[in-house]
C-alpha cells in the first residue's frame, strides 16, 4: 500500500467554490514559480483556513496532460491525456487549461482570499483561462431546480471511486478530474411540465425520490450516468455547483467529477453526448450546453510537497543511488523510496521552450 496522502479530493461538500483554470506562461522561470507554488500551496492553505477553521477552506491543484510534460516530465500518470471532444447528438468541447485549482469553503471569502494568495503567488507565470464561483442554492439543488448529488459515494465507497490505488504505483494517492461548464436555457427548461423535467433526470423534483424503473426512460440522466463492468458499478464523486450572472442571463452548472480512472468519466460523458445505445441520449443536453471540457491529474498532497523539494536542489539526472548524502534532492528521493513519488529529478524545461 502506497503511504501517499491524497490531496483533499473528498473534502465534503460546501457552500461556495471558485473554479479557476489556468494556463502556464512560456519560460523556464514561470515554470519554475508554479513548481514553488506546489510546494507552498499546504503552507498558504493553512494562513488562509486558519483565520476561520469552521470554514473547512481546501484546495485541490491539478495538471493538464501538456503541462504535466512540461512542468514535471517523466514519469507521468498512466491514463492522463487531454479532453477528448464528442461529438454526438450534443458536442462536449475540449477546451484549453493547464492547472486547475479546486478551492472550497464555507464562506465565499475565504475561498476567494485563498484564490487570491495563490495568483499574487504565480504573478505572470500564468493566464486565467477560466475562473467560475459556485455557490450552493436551496437544498443543495441546480438551478435547473433539482437535488444534485445525492447519489454520491461516501466514505471508503467514495476512495474506491476517486482514488488511484495499485494500479499505477507511482501516481498512488492521485485522482482524474473532469471539469465542464453547463449554461443551461432556464426558459425552454422552466416551459417543461414538471413530469417530463422529471423523466429526464430520473427524480422526482420536489422529493428527490428517484422513478421507479417502471416508469424511468432508459434516456434519464441517472440512468445513462449509471455505468456497470464486468459486475461492478463504476463510480464517480462530482461536486456540482451553481454559478451565474443574471445581468448577462447566464445561468450554469459547473460539473466536476473526481474518479481514479478518466475511463468512466467519459464513458457517461459518451452515454450522455451520443446516447446508449446511440441516439437515446441525455435529454438534459437539449437545455444545457457544454461550453467548457478540460482533463486534468490531482496528484497526491506528498507528490507537491516532494516536487517543490527536488526544485530546491539541481537536476539530477540518472537512477538515485542508494546511500547517497543527503542533498534536499537525496531526501526526495529517498521519500520516493518510502512510498511517495519519484520526481526528485522531474524537469521538462529544455525539451519545451
Ligand atoms: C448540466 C450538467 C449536469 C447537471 C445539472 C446534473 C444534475 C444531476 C442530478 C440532478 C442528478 C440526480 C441526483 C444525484 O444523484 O446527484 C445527477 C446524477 C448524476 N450525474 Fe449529473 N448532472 C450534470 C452533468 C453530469 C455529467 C457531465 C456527469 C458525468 C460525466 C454526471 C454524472 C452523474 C452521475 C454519476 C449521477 C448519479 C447517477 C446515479 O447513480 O443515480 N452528471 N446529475
Amino acid at each position: 500500500m502506497s503511504s501517499a496522502i491524497p490531496q483533499p479530493v473528498l473534502a465534503r461538500l460546501t457552500r461556495a467554490a471558485i473554479f479557476l483554470v489556468v494556463t502556464v506562461n512560456p519560460g523556464p522561470d514561470h515554470r519554475a514559480a508554479v513548481r514553488a507554488l506546489c510546494g507552498d500551496l499546504s503552507a498558504l492553505l493553512r494562513a488562509v483556513g486558519f483565520r476561520d477553521l469552521e470554514g473547512h477552506l481546501s484546495c485541490v491543484m491539478a495538471f493538464g496532460s501538456d503541462a504535466w510534460d512540461r512542468l514535471f516530465g517523466p514519469p507521468r500518470p498512466k491514463a492522463l491525456h487531454p479532453f477528448r471532444e464528442i461529438r454526438g447528438r450534443h458536442h462536449a468541447v475540449s477546451t484549453p487549461g493547464d492547472i486547475l485549482f479546486h478551492i472550497r469553503a464555507a464562506r465565499m471569502d475565504l475561498c476567494f482570499e485563498l484564490a487570491m494568495q495563490i495568483m499574487a503567488r504565480l504573478g505572470s507565470a500564468v493566464s486565467t483561462t477560466d475562473e467560475v464561483h459556485g455557490f450552493t442554492y436551496f437544498d443543495d439543488r441546480d438551478l435547473i431546480g433539482f437535488v444534485d448529488g445525492t447519489e454520491n459515494p461516501a466514505e471508503q465507497a467514495a476512495i474506491d471511486a476517486a482514488i488511484i490505488g495499485d494500479e499505477d504505483p507511482a501516481f498512488a494517492g492521485g485522482s482524474y478530474v473532469v471539469v465542464q461548464k453547463y449554461l443551461h436555457d432556464l426558459q425552454g427548461w422552466n416551459a417543461l411540465p414538471i413530469e417530463e423535467q422529471e423523466r429526464i433526470i430520473g427524480r422526482t423534483k420536489l422529493s428527490n425520490i428517484e422513478l421507479d424503473d417502471a416508469v424511468k426512460p432508459t434516456s434519464a440522466h441517472n440512468e445513462l450516468t449509471t455505468i456497470v463492468e464486468d459486475g461492478e458499478q463504476l463510480e464517480i464523486v462530482r461536486d456540482n455547483m451553481p454559478f451565474g450572472d443574471v445581468g448577462k442571463g447566464e445561468f450554469g452548472t459547473y460539473f466536476i467529477g473526481y474518479a481514479r480512472s478518466p475511463h468512466r468519466i467519459e464513458q457517461m460523458l459518451l452515454n450522455m453526448f451520443v446516447g446508449r445505445p446511440p441516439g437515446n441520449y441525455d435529454r438534459l443536453l437539449d437545455f444545457s450546453r457544454a461550453v467548457t471540457g478540460t482533463l486534468f491529474f490531482a496528484p497526491s498532497a506528498t507528490f507537491l510537497e516532494t516536487v517543490a523539494a527536488g526544485d530546491a536542489a539541481p537536476a539530477v539526472a540518472g537512477p538515485p543511488v542508494d546511500g547517497a548524502p543527503g542533498t534536499p534532492a537525496d531526501e526526495a528521493r529517498a521519500a520516493s523510496r518510502d512510498g511517495s513519488l519519484g520526481i526528485g529529478s522531474l524537469k521538462g524545461d529544455r525539451e519545451h521552450d
